[in-house]
């Protein structure tokens, strides 16, 4: 009997199917952009073959660098072969300059450089918003053993370090950025993806938006942002 994939998942940017193999996923990356959780829909031409192929870049530098992802190959220009998680409904975000909800939360301008990089959890729900909580309401919301936390903060910050350093080479700034992980045979590996639409990256020279937030405030140019990051990192 010949093995028939089934989708598992539509989200907003991606869908995951099932494969032939019990332990993988396969990720197909859409073109498809939402913001402010959902209010806000678009296209954006061609995001879904940069994001697979700027995540598929990001993991495999993560992996160079000891960090466990569940990236396994790039299969095509949309799709991602992915290691079966179970998800941690955790959002980790990671901040080196203010900007976004944490510049409005502190009534901070944005650029304002952070004397040393913020860690923020997330609860994963679409229903809520994604509310911002704090290690009491993780362990309250028994989503994580504060063991799991440490590890899913320690494992941040040097996704952070990993990632900025690389940047600062790119003259790109990694302004902050989204994390999530999950379980997997026992351990924790970073999933998701890694992208403009998951991270901001401003120009280091000029603090040209470079990423999904030139879509979420109307900027224009939001391909060549997307296709700018791809080349500077090192792709076509
Ligand atoms: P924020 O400033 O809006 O809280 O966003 C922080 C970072 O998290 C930013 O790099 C964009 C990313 N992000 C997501 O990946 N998904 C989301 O739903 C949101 C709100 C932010």
């Amino acid at each position: 009997m010949s093995f028939e994939e089934k989708m598992l998942y539509e989200g907003k940017a991606k869908k995951v199917f099932t494969t032939d193999n019990m332990d993988e996923y396969r990720v197909y990356f859409k073109d498809d952009a939402t913001a402010f959780n959902g209010e806000k829909k678009g296209t954006i031409q061609s995001k879904g073959v940069l994001n697979n192929s700027i995540s598929s870049f990001f993991f495999e530098l993560l992996q160079s660098k000891g960090i466990n992802t569940h990236f396994v190959k790039k299969l095509n220009e949309r799709d991602m072969l992915v290691k079966k998680l179970t998800i941690v409904p955790i959002e980790v975000v990671v901040r080196n300059i203010a900007a976004g909800s944490l510049a409005k939360r502190l009534g901070w301008e944005e650029g304002r450089k952070l004397k040393k990089p913020v860690v923020e959890f997330y609860y994963k729900s679409d229903e809520l918003g994604d509310p911002l909580i704090n290690r009491s309401h993780v362990a309250a919301l028994d989503i994580a053993t504060p063991d799991q936390l440490d590890e899913l903060e320690g494992v941040s910050l040097k996704i952070n370090s990993a990632l900025s350093e690389f940047l600062t080479e790119k003259n790109i700034l990694l302004v902050d950025f989204k994390l999530e992980y999950g379980l997997h045979k026992g351990a924790l590996l970073l999933g998701d993806e890694i992208s403009p639409d998951t991270c901001r990256f401003w120009d280091a020279s000029t603090n040209e938006k470079l990423d999904k937030d030139r879509f979420r405030r109307d900027l224009g140019n939001v391909e060549e942002a997307y296709q700018e990051i791809w080349k500077r990192i090192g792709g076509k």
